[in-house]
């Protein structure tokens, strides 16, 4: 079980009106055009705008939908076997498997894990995570909505070298003699992946593999800087010696998107690929960003210069940030918009606020980390949504991180927030306080938010917005082993607390010492505007056990028959069904005795009411979601298939004892063979489709 690579994983170690959202749904079918900037969250303001469209469009239209049910499915049951289950009536296709060539020149996959790295170059990168669909215009050139034909965009966020590399002469260790050639490999496997896909005639989804759209960007891309932080001094290196232009984008997780037709991927634990040969000690930077001697094991730093730190020292502060890439645009390089800051990025929620601002909200994922949002400076201009203008909006803005209060009464699990500026000059974010510019704040973002008081949460991973009501926004807690007495420990505002070495005490937001099942906590913003400084929030769900009592309680939403744990990946569809997905453990036993592999489960934001959709196989995580515009397919990923862990049916040796990853790299098909029966367990993505044509979840 590689579980050292694995992200910081604690386990283991307006109103739902139907009325109104009928007519929308008709002035969308009237014009589709109106679908995408629905998307972009353009609130009650212009709701009610639709509302009035519709009802002119309404009487020139007949034939109304049929209703659409908010859980119109058979929850499903957990599972610890080595399949996807879906409800009755719907079908889970594995598409897209980790090695699959990227187009028609790409090389075939090697089912004994011998591709090269420059073949590896030229097929689907390992561990898919956050992913989006973009339909094509009528003419299948650019963004558009259609739901038979587009471009599915995905993240590639790690490897599991057990799987990824064929053992090589060492008998104890099957990586090793480690080499560049396997570092590149490795660094191949990573980024984003964009492909053209199309339902056929007989309605099921092929990749068009001749299409000139298919692309890789993996860990060797170059990639532009841009942003406050771009040229700083703390971005330069041998290679670049203008701290513009980065190599690669790393630990892609999750993902967002923009109204403008862009996909953002997230870089998270980048500082896993990152070592030192030889002495060194560590500065306040390295600390709180959590680089370390032998990083997370890649062993990238032992034969590529440019990962160690003592060679490279400016290496590291060139990961971490939003990338944002235009997908119908196969020549135009990536961007890392910097105004949007350096953590452990999850995902980045996109809505444009009542107000015309782009805001974007995210969560940096480790145990005590804190949630963030950027407002950008400008507009959004809604009769052009791809304008060059709105392509600019991700350049500039301002920086905010969560505090989050008991409010008026303490213990109720609900209370009020405050959005802090990390805007220099301002918060005690001064050059006497050690931030010389808003560059050194982009590039030590973690530094400033302890500086001005960040609440310290239980490892934020994915923000989802609700479509249905402006300023309403959840956020899922995974998970935290480190909280409570034992003493308490605070970050230090000075920055020089190790990355996830604090121990806060438990508090309103997060009120569990020992949160091992995690939860989400929701948000309103004020006034439902983005951009407002001042929030509410209550605990939406406290996952767990439905016996267990005191702080250990779960929500009164949790029962027998939708247990999970560690809710990671969040998202709403178009209709307001928020969709939950697990990384978590799949022990099955003691503490989380029934709850089987990781999931998928459908959340009503109105009544709370929570229910199992799916289940994926041995070893994996659920992760990744997104639909086609008329919501008839879904797509989600499957992430490390065959992961071992504390699964229960994880192989023994005749000696009793339990497979090592190098065991398994000698028998991968032992475990899991998800998703080919006979070939080693491989990360794809599945479609989702119901056999009657229907809408998901409906
Ligand atoms: Fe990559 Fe926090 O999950
Ligand atoms: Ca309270
Ligand atoms: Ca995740």
């Amino acid at each position: 079980m590689s579980q050292t690579l694995r992200d910081d994983d604690g386990v283991t170690n307006p109103s739902a009106n139907p009325d109104l959202h009928q007519v929308v749904e008709q002035a969308i079918a009237a014009n589709p055009e109106r679908r995408r900037l629905m998307k972009a969250g353009l609130g009650a303001a212009a709701m009610s705008f639709f509302a009035g469209e519709a009802a002119l469009a309404a009487t020139t239209k007949s034939a109304p939908k049929a209703a659409e049910a908010k859980m119109g499915f058979e929850a499903v049951a957990t599972s610890t076997g080595d399949a996807v289950i879906v409800p009755p009536g719907y079908r889970a296709t594995p598409f897209i498997p980790w090695g699959e060539p990227i187009n028609a020149a790409g090389p075939a996959f090697k089912p004994d894990a011998t591709n090269s790295a420059a073949e590896q170059e030229k097929q689907l990168g390992d561990n898919h995570d956050g992913m989006a669909f973009f339909g094509f215009d009528k003419a299948g050139k650019a963004f558009g909505e259609r739901s038979d034909e587009g471009l599915l965009v995905l993240n590639h966020e790690y490897i599991n070298p057990e799987y990824f590399y064929a053992p090589d002469s060492n008998a104890a260790n099957w990586m090793l003699p480690f080499s560049l050639e396997k570092a590149r490999k490795g660094q191949a496997a990573h980024g984003v992946s964009v492909v053209h896909v199309r339902r056929n005639a007989k309605g099921q989804w092929e990749h068009v593999k001749a299409s000139r759209f298919n692309r890789r960007i993996h860990g060797n891309t170059p990639i532009a800087l841009q942003g406050p932080a771009a040229g700083h001094d703390l971005l330069k290196t041998a290679a670049d010696s203008t701290g513009t232009t980065a190599l690669g984008t790393l630990n892609n997780c999750g993902n967002g998107r923009t109204p403008w037709g862009t996909y953002l991927t997230c870089e998270e634990n980048f500082n896993g690929y990152f070592g030192w040969n030889g002495e060194h000690k560590p500065t306040d930077l390295e600390n709180r960003y959590g680089i370390s001697k032998d990083g997370a094991g890649y062993l990238w730093h032992t034969v590529d210069a440019r990962f160690d730190v003592n060679a490279n020292p400016n290496e590291p502060n060139r990961f971490g940030w939003i990338v944002e890439i235009d997908p119908f645009n196969p020549e135009a390089k990536p961007v890392k918009r910097t105004a949007l800051g350096r953590f452990k990025h999850e995902n980045a929620e996109l809505v444009i606020a009542p107000s015309g601002h782009a805001v974007v909200y995210m969560g940096c994922d480790e145990r005590g980390e804190y949630v963030y949002k950027f407002v950008s400076a400008g507009k959004f201009d809604r009769r052009n949504p791809t304008s060059a203008a709105n392509r600019k909006l991700l350049e500039q803005g301002t920086l905010y991180v969560a505090r989050f209060d008991a409010g008026a009464t303490a213990g109720d699990r609900m209370g009020t927030g405050e959005w802090i500026p990390l805007v220099h000059g301002q918060n005690g974010l001064t050059a006497a306080n050690g931030f010389a510019s808003q560059a050194d704040i982009a590039i030590r973002t973690r530094q400033a938010a302890d500086r001005v008081g960040a609440t310290m949460m239980d490892r934020p991973e994915w923000v989802a917005a609700n479509p249905k009501k402006p300023g309403e926004v959840f956020i899922t807690l995974t998970n935290n082993n480190r909280r409570g007495t034992n003493p308490p420990s605070s970050i230090k505002a000075d920055g020089t607390t190790v990355a996830g070495s604090a121990r806060p005490a438990v508090d309103e937001a997060n009120p569990r010492s020992n949160n091992s099942w995690g939860h989400i906590v929701r948000w309103n913003e004020a006034g439902g505007e983005g951009s407002a400084t001042r929030f509410e929030w209550d605990i939406f769900v406290m996952a767990g056990q439905p016996g267990a009592s005191g702080e250990r309680a779960p929500t009164a939403n949790i029962n027998a028959g939708n247990l999970f744990n560690s809710p990671d990946g969040l998202a709403f569809d178009d209709f307001g069904r928020m969709w939950i997905q697990t990384d978590g453990s799949y022990a099955h036993t003691g503490e989380f005795a029934g709850m089987g592999n990781n999931q998928m489960l459908v959340a009503d934001p109105a009544t709370k009411d929570i229910r199992r959709f799916l289940v994926g196989p041995s070893g994996c995580e659920i992760t990744g979601i997104t639909w086609t515009p008329d919501r008839r397919a879904m797509f989600i990923n499957v992430q490390h298939p065959g992961e071992m862990g504390n699964h229960p049916a994880a192989p023994y040796k005749n000696d009793g004892k339990a497979y090592t990853d190098n065991d398994i790299a000698r028998d991968p098909t032992r475990f899991s063979q998800w998703p080919v029966p006979g070939m080693r367990p491989r990360a794809a993505t599945v479609i989702v489709t119901r056999e009657d044509g229907g809408v998901i979840g409906g």
